[in-house]
């Protein structure tokens, strides 16, 4: 990763946008946006009237408790009620709003009004069920309509919803259900996966085990395969079932605009992943309003984000951002090479897709395969694209720019987190744009590079990315972990500023370039992971006593797991004992977590306090200087 942003730094190219795209742009001056977004108060509370509310706020903003920001003060809102109900009153009704496609080539679509009904239903169900406004309700789901219906409902009635992805092993889901205490999981027998059928339900059963709290699983029948249900508990219940003979209207809880609306685990640099908790109205604001300025959301457009919703790019800009603003959302269950490497492509071509927005992982994956693919389709309805997830090398912008945007769609290359739950750091499609940079802070948004006392650093120079005035969709805190909270994101530099956990560099034009995490954090295809879980993970198999996990740098997905290893007596490192760790990591943790090298070592770099000093191993590991190592134990 390094590697590829150094080479960033000397990136040169601009390009802008085509008359065509000027033309139906809502945000036709950039500068006077940003303008009018200094006034963070005035700006967001103008983009909140957008919404239905209940009761409208008394104060825009309460900041009298830092870091504990409150937004649009006492206004009652229901999200439910702003992305589906709203519309059915208007020529939306009978507009597509989730269209569903698997890599089968099955497809599946849901009207607003369709949307509406199937909502209240499972929201009825789910009140029969006994789940009364913050509950928690959480979900192990393949990309399916289902699992947006079950969270618009849960948002409906006011439970709170923590989705696990559906990639997670046993282990992770058990964590993250005990964390937050969930009542109630709705999983599925299955999910597309390359052509095969992943088992859901079988993970579901091993982790339900260890979950206590969960007091019904509600069974998706979406793939068709022969499950068990577990007759005995009395536990289980197909969603087919439960629904029927529910009624299709229920009107929305009226929710205070503070009231959480769910929470989403992440990875840090301790063992236990952060359970991050959005709340109601600042979220919704935020989410819409920067997906209509980054993508210029019009009628007639088909909205594609391949990101999983069992992440935060899925939560706020598959589901809630398009929604909310009356748009049809695309959603995808399956890989993007299968059946073929044209997969994605064909997709674009067959349905039309006029925005499309992914991670860079995915595009040098498929790069690979080369421009042969893009070009066998006729992409010429995509208008803008867009990038999340890890910086974008150059020659990946380029090759998207080319074979995929023919040299007429704009990258949006959005830098944000799932703690930012919208984007904060992104260009808009006026904006002149440099392959690899994020460009400038969004209208509204008061990003900057500052070193470890909270100056700002010179032109080209790296510092620390920080956000200086809060935003509306920041999340409100870490669930059951406040002092986390403060200290992870408060405290790093003076003053109330917010630490990203990402190294930037802004250039003379005051673009932003990120070069990547400055924690003990790995972002593996996009995806975060902790170091530590890695270690714990290493540690938890008995042939190994102590492991230390860094990055290595990888072509495709950007980083990989790199482990040294200080094995037990009699234990070598052999084939077989290799495979065997990869395979017992990849059960501890699912296969987000990729190992590239395992490398057997008699001692780790400590400080004398015992912690592990993985910035000597990455150091070493890359031929660089080590730096102060005055804290290293003898
Ligand atoms: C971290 C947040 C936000 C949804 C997906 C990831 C990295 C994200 C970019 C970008 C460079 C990026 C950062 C950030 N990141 N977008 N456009 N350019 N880096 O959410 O899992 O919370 O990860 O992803 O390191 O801190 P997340």
């Amino acid at each position: 990763m390094r590697h590829d942003t150094d080479v960033l730094l000397n990136e040169e190219r601009v390009f802008k946008p085509g008359q065509e795209i000027i033309d139906v742009l809502h945000v036709k001056d950039w500068e006077s946006e940003i303008e009018k977004g200094k006034d963070i108060e005035k700006y967001w509370a103008e983009k909140a009237e957008q919404f239905v509310w209940f009761k409208k706020w008394d104060k825009v903003l309460d900041d009298s408790n830092e870091p504990f920001y409150k937004w649009f003060v006492n206004g009652k809102i229901n999200m439910a009620y702003n992305a589906v109900d709203r519309w059915i009153t208007t020529d939306k009704r009978n507009q597509v709003a989730v269209l569903y496609v698997n890599e089968r080539g099955h497809e599946k679509k849901l009207t607003y009004y369709e949307l509406y009904r199937e909502v209240n239903k499972f929201a009825n169900a789910l009140k029969n069920l006994g789940v009364k406004k913050g509950d928690v309700v959480s979900t192990y789901l393949p990309m399916c309509p289902e699992l947006m219906v079950v969270l618009l409902a849960c948002t409906k009635i006011g439970a709170i919803h923590s989705v696990v992805y559906s990639g997670l092993s046993v282990g992770a889901f058990v964590e993250r259900i005990n964390d937050c205490n969930a009542k109630i999981l709705i999983t599925a027998d299955g999910t597309f996966r390359r052509g095969k059928i992943i088992d859901l339900k079988r993970v579901s059963d091993e982790a339900m085990l260890q979950c206590p709290t969960v007091e019904t699983v509600v069974v998706v029948k979406h793939t068709g395969i022969p499950i068990e249900m577990s007759e005995l508990s009395g536990r289980e219940i197909f969603y087919e079932t439960l629904i029927e003979g529910e009624p299709a209207e229920l009107e929305a809880e009226e929710m205070d605009a503070e009231d959480p609306l769910f929470i989403l685990y992440t990875s840090g640099s301790t063992g236990k992943p952060k359970g991050v908790l959005h709340t109601t109205a600042g979220y919704m604001v935020g989410v819409a309003t920067t997906l209509n300025n980054v993508f210029n959301i019009h009628d007639g457009d088909l909205w594609w984000c391949t990101g999983d919703i069992g992440w935060i790019t899925g939560h706020s800009f598959l589901l809630y951002g398009p929604l909310l603003l009356g748009t049809t959302t695309l959603v995808y269950e399956g890989a993007p090479d299968y059946p073929n490497p044209g997969a994605w492509w064909s997709v674009v071509e067959k349905y039309g897709v006029t925005k499309l927005y992914t991670a860079p992982t995915a595009i040098r994956h498929l790069m690979r395969f080369g421009s042969k693919y893009p070009n066998l389709y006729n992409l010429s309805s995509l208008k803008i694209l867009g990038t999340v997830g890890e910086p974008i090398n150059p020659e990946a912008w380029m090759w998207f720019y080319k074979n995929v945007g023919k040299e007429k769609c704009p990258i949006m290359d959005t830098w944000w987190q799932t703690e930012t739950g919208m984007h904060m750091i992104s260009p808009l499609p006026i904006a002149p744009l440099k392959p690899g940079s994020a460009t400038m802070a969004l209208p509204g948004i008061d990003a900057d590079v500052v070193d470890d006392e909270g100056n700002p650093v010179p032109v080209g120079k790296g510092g620390l990315l920080v956000i200086k005035k809060p935003w509306p969709a920041m999340f409100r805190t870490l669930y059951n972990d406040e002092e986390k909270f403060i200290n992870t994101y408060w405290k790093e530099v003076p003053g109330c500023v917010y630490t990203a956990g990402d190294i930037a560099r802004k250039d003379e034009d005051g673009y932003f370039w990120i070069q990547g995490r400055s924690d003990d954090v790995l972002k593996i295809a996009g995806h975060r992971i902790g170091t530590s879980e890695v270690e714990s993970a290493f540690v938890s198999h008995p042939a190994v006593v102590e492991a230390a996990v860094i990055g290595k740098s990888d072509p495709i997905k950007g980083e990989v797991i790199k482990a040294f290893v200080i094995l037990k007596e009699g234990y070598q490192l052999k084939t077989q004992l290799i495979e065997d760790l990869s395979r017992h990591v990849r059960y501890e943790l699912g296969p987000v977590a990729v190992l590239g090298q395992i490398t057997q070592v008699d001692s780790l770099p400590k400080t004398r306090s015992g912690k592990i000093m993985r910035r000597v191993l990455r150091a070493r590991d890359r031929g660089e200087d080590v730096g102060d190592i005055s804290t290293l134990e003898e």
